[in-house]
């Protein structure tokens, strides 16, 4: 880990770090027994599966905060919600991208954030600190507020990150994300007609967390997304914030399920203005 603690009140260094080895153990665990275990049942659409694994990696996740933030809250994206008393939530995504993981296309993710306020309500929560981790590739991105986001690649030295100072719309190379319902779809790819001929091109990596650390890493000028639950974007947000990126929502509000929109300061607004027009 690298930078000082900005962040008064909340102990965040240790929280990136708790939030690093929970990232890493589930990531090991989840390529410990590759996809074979199969599906265990779908949520919104037939097509949004949940695997053995992401029920096993999310059960993980939980017994290890509850052993060592036994007051904090839990939401998570396969279990109910545990309440706690000490104002932080545990946001949890067991494996962001379960579609690829399936297909074992090697872009899924552990995230795992730490946030102040209510994550289910838009602009009422903060990222304090948060930890996306590709197992496939053993890239761990890792945050705290105010000390800046971190690549780290297996054993190596973390490198700091910082997005694309881009600022041209036509030369933007941008990632989407589709929702798993046909009707939300139909009206997503409504949006991907209109924004596709406006920009570079479109990447659909399929992890909205790995979409937003992209965004950080520089290797997307942009991202949006509509209907994102809180598991899949709190960690990724913080590494866009502290990579210098800026996260918006519709309307100019904050980001949320209605819209999520992550980019450099400069293209951000004219980015969130071309998927909303
Ligand atoms: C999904 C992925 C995908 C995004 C969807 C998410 P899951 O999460 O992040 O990229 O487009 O909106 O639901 O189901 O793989 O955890
Ligand atoms: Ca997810």
């Amino acid at each position: 880990m690298s930078g000082p603690d900005r962040e008064p009140g909340w102990p965040t260094g240790e929280l990136e770090q708790l939030a690093i080895d929970l990232a890493a153990e589930a990531g090991a665990l989840i390529l410990a027994r590759p996809p074979e275990l199969g599906v265990a049942a779908t949520k919104s659409s037939p097509t949004d599966v949940v695997t053995v694994m992401d029920r096993r990696s999310e059960t993980l996740l939980r017994d290890r905060i509850a052993a060592a933030r036994p007051d904090d809250a839990v939401l998570g994206e396969e279990e109910a919600d545990t309440p706690g008393s000490s104002g932080l939530t545990w946001v949890i995504d067991p494996i962001d991208g379960t579609v690829n993981y399936l297909y074992d296309i090697g872009a899924y993710a552990v995230s795992v954030a730490v946030c102040t306020g209510d994550p289910r309500v838009p602009g009422a929560w903060e990222t304090v600190a948060a930890a996306v981790f590709n197992p496939v590739t053993g890239e761990m991105f890792h945050a705290r507020a105010g000390g800046g986001a971190w690549l780290r690649r297996g054993d190596g030295a973390p490198a700091r990150l910082q997005v694309r100072d881009s600022t041209d719309l036509s030369a933007a190379l941008v990632g989407t994300g589709f929702g798993y319902r046909p009707q939300v779809r139909q009206r997503q790819g409504e949006v991907l007609a209109r924004v596709l001929p406006q920009v570079r091109d479109i990447r659909r990596a399929g992890s909205a967390a790995l979409d937003l650390c992209s965004v950080a890493a520089g290797r997307l000028d942009g991202y949006y997304e509509s209907g994102l639950n809180p598991w899949d974007m709190a960690g990724g947000v913080l590494l866009v914030t502290e990579a210098g990126g800026a996260v918006l929502g519709a309307d100019g509000g904050p980001a949320g399920t209605a819209l999520t929109v992550a980019a450099g300061p400069r293209l951000a607004p004219a980015l969130a203005a071309c998927v909303q027009a």
